[in-house]
């Protein structure tokens, strides 16, 4: 009975000891690589509008393994990491140069990177830079708002990228702002409506080109008024205006997008 039972026992602890052993001989054939970073966060502050930012994040193998690295990436074109090695040999280390590009950004801003690597803990490391853009309208007076012509700070994001394009291209530089996509409204006014109409058109053309009587944000875009734009320019716009609302605009009301 009692030769039994130590008989018994000394086949599990055998059992037990190969199972460990196995345990322990597969984790040295297995090395594990693991992608470890200097910090996962970072912060610029307040920044200016229309600069380049970098910062370089520290990435370092801290397995045993072989790190690949597959890629870097962000969801933002505005957001561009550079990775210039592959491969990280287990305790090696390279550099992430990340450059944001802060032109027509406002206020707060949180951007993302995800480093691709063969880390099985982590194969979609995902790494944050935040900022704050200082936020350009914040106390304009009635006098400074007529400024996106004269103002370096205001042009960039106001005019400069509609120099010396015409239509569609134009308007989506200069007016959606204000107007929205396909002149349908935003904080200005919509501007479709029956073009072929000349009181209408000249009367919209007057306002474009003068700007408004009433309302400072919208000074007047025309050479002669101190704007921008020539008479062709301004008429692409209308004409571009007009396309829209022969599809967009029919007897007096808003079409649903087809
Ligand atoms: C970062 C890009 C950017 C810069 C720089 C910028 N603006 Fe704007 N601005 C916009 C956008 C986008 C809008 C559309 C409304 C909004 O989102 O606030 C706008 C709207 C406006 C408006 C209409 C809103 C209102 O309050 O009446 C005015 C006026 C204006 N900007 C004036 C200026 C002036 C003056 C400057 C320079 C001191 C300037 N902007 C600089 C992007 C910019
Ligand atoms: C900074 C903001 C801003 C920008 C940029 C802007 N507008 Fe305006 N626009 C306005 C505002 C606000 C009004 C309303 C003015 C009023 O109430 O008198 C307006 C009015 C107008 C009107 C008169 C609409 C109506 O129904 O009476 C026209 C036409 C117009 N804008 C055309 C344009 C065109 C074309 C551009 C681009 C070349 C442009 N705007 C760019 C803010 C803007």
């Amino acid at each position: 009975m009692f030769n039994k039972l130590s008989l018994h026992i000394s086949v599990v602890v055998t059992v037990l000891l190969c199972l460990i052993s196995s345990l322990i001989s597969s984790a040295d054939e297995n090395p594990i690589p693991r992608l470890l970073v200097d910090t996962y966060r970072f912060e610029f502050g307040e920044v200016e509008e229309g600069i380049e930012l970098k910062h370089t994040f520290k990435l370092t193998n801290g397995g045993t393994g072989l790190l690949l690295l597959n890629g870097a990436h962000s969801s933002c074109g505005c957001t561009v990491p550079k990775l210039t090695v592959n491969k990280l040999k287990p305790g090696e280390s390279t550099d992430l140069l990340v450059v944001v590009d802060t032109a027509m950004k406002q206020g707060r801003l949180i951007k993302t990177v995800s480093v691709l690597s063969n880390d099985p803990s982590s194969p979609n490391l995902k790494l944050y830079l935040s900022m704050n853009v200082k936020n350009p309208h914040v106390g304009l007076s009635e006098e400074g708002r007529a400024k996106i012509f004269t103002s370096d700070k205001c042009n960039s994001c106001h005019v400069a990228k509609g120099n010396g394009l015409f239509g569609k291209d134009l308007y989506e530089a200069d007016c959606a702002m204000c107007h929205g996509k396909q002149g349908l409204g935003a904080i200005g006014p919509q501007l479709l409506g029956p073009y072929e109409n000349s009181a209408f058109k000249n009367g919209m053309e007057t306002i474009a080109s003068n700007g408004s009587p009433t309302h400072r944000s919208m000074p007047g875009f025309l050479v002669d008024a101190g704007g921008p734009l020539s008479k062709q320019q301004i008429d692409s716009i209308l004409k571009y205006l007009a396309d829209v609302s022969k599809q967009r605009y029919y007897p007096g009301k808003l079409m649903p997008k087809k």
